[in-house]
């Protein structure tokens, strides 16, 4: 049996989905993996921190109001104390995410793979702003920075590149990728307002009290740029992605396109033209278009998120996502920690 220290930066949504999934799957992974871990430091901002090299009991954490009562230590003074000081191998940085620099969480996770611990997140702004420099600092300390949850919530998108499509280079790609827009569109084809339906992704917890950063396509450029980024070898930023967002759409236009047996969706799309693997100009865009049924975006309902990926060996390949929430994103965290120790 092989022992992991883990150490969980972030106690919400995803890291405490994340704290159920792993008391769900430790034995299964004791027995087929030959692996055990311990939670030895839990990191919030206003619910308490707990440090304990001999093991945080995961069921106490989830029930309790603060944290700090199950710590052994003194707590930490901030992320960055905590990740300089627990006692840990792998750290899951599941913080929330900064559009603007990727920070803290960019320092978190530099740090972490500089202390000798391999990086795990869900956050999507040390994949946009410093996706590079972190993959090579953790090539060159020999562990391993990854993030399959930053983008359609734990479903395999980096890992399927980095994983199984060995020399396949990635032409274009096409997606529904905001599942808060997705839901306005399809809430307004079922009659909704613009105002209702976005009274309503807030009420389901998808959309925040400020709705602007999906609405306006700010959300779905990150995650177009964070693809962009990994898959192409793009050096994006955000505000290079040609974006509008869906404000222009109300349920006058989503009405007449359903009455054609067709449907609005928020496209996130980049294409790249030439041969050489670098340096080769990514045209990044987010934009309302009119989906017919031939098209696989046509299916994407709700909450659900696709993508359509072209190759040159494999043409089109789509991946479709269902319901996805914090307990996918969870699976993408505890796929990406096992995959980084075992590979
Ligand atoms: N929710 C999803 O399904 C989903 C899907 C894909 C990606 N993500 C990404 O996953 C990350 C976590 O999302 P979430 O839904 O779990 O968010 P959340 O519920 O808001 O939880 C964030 C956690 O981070 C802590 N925190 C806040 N500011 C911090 C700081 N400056 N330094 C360290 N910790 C800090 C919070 O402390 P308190 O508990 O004291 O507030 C909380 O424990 C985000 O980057 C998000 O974009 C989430």
């Amino acid at each position: 049996m092989t022992h992991y220290r883990l150490a969980m930066l972030g106690f919400g949504n995803v890291g405490k989905s994340l704290a159920r999934l792993l008391l769900a799957k430790e034995q299964e992974i004791a027995s087929e993996r030959g692996l055990t871990f311990s939670v030895t430091g839990i990191y919030t901002s206003r619910h308490g921190c707990a440090l304990d090299p001999a093991g945080i009991d995961l069921r106490k954490a989830l029930e309790a109001a603060s944290i700090s009562e199950l710590s052994k230590l003194p707590p930490a003074s901030d992320g960055m104390d905590f990740v300089r000081r627990v006692p840990a191998d792998v750290l899951f940085e599941n913080s929330p995410v900064n559009y603007d620099s990727g920070q803290p969480a960019v320092d978190h996770i530099r740090t972490a793979l500089s202390l000798g611990m391999h990086a795990v997140t869900a956050n999507k702004g040390p994949v946009v702003h410093a996706h590079r420099i972190l993959t090579d600092l953790a090539r060159a300390q020999g562990k391993k920075f990854y993030f399959e949850s930053a983008v359609m919530d734990g479903c395999p998108i980096f890992s399927l590149f980095r994983e199984t499509l060995p020399a396949a280079r990635l032409l274009r790609f096409r997606g529904v990728l905001n599942s808060t827009t997705n839901m306005i569109l399809s809430r307004m084809e079922a009659g909704d307002s613009f105002e209702t339906a976005v009274a309503y992704c807030q009420e389901i917890g998808i959309a925040e009290t400020d709705p602007s950063g999906d609405i306006d396509g700010w959300d779905a450029a990150v995650k177009v740029t964070a693809l962009a980024n990994v898959l192409m070898d793009a050096e994006l930023k955000p505000q290079q992605v040609i974006r509008e967002g869906i404000r222009r759409l109300g349920p006058g236009e989503v009405l007449e396109a359903k009455s054609q047996n067709k449907r609005w969706k928020l496209v996130c799309s980049a294409e790249r033209s030439g041969r050489a693997r670098s340096h080769t100009p990514v045209i990044a865009r987010v934009s309302p278009e009119l989906v017919g049924p031939e098209s696989p975006l046509y299916r994407a309902e709700g909450t659900t998120s696709i993508v359509q990926f072209e190759t040159d060996v494999l043409g089109q390949l789509t991946i479709l996502e269902e319901n996805p929430g914090p307990h996918t994103t969870a699976y993408g965290c505890l796929a990406d920690f096992l995959n980084a120790v075992s590979l």
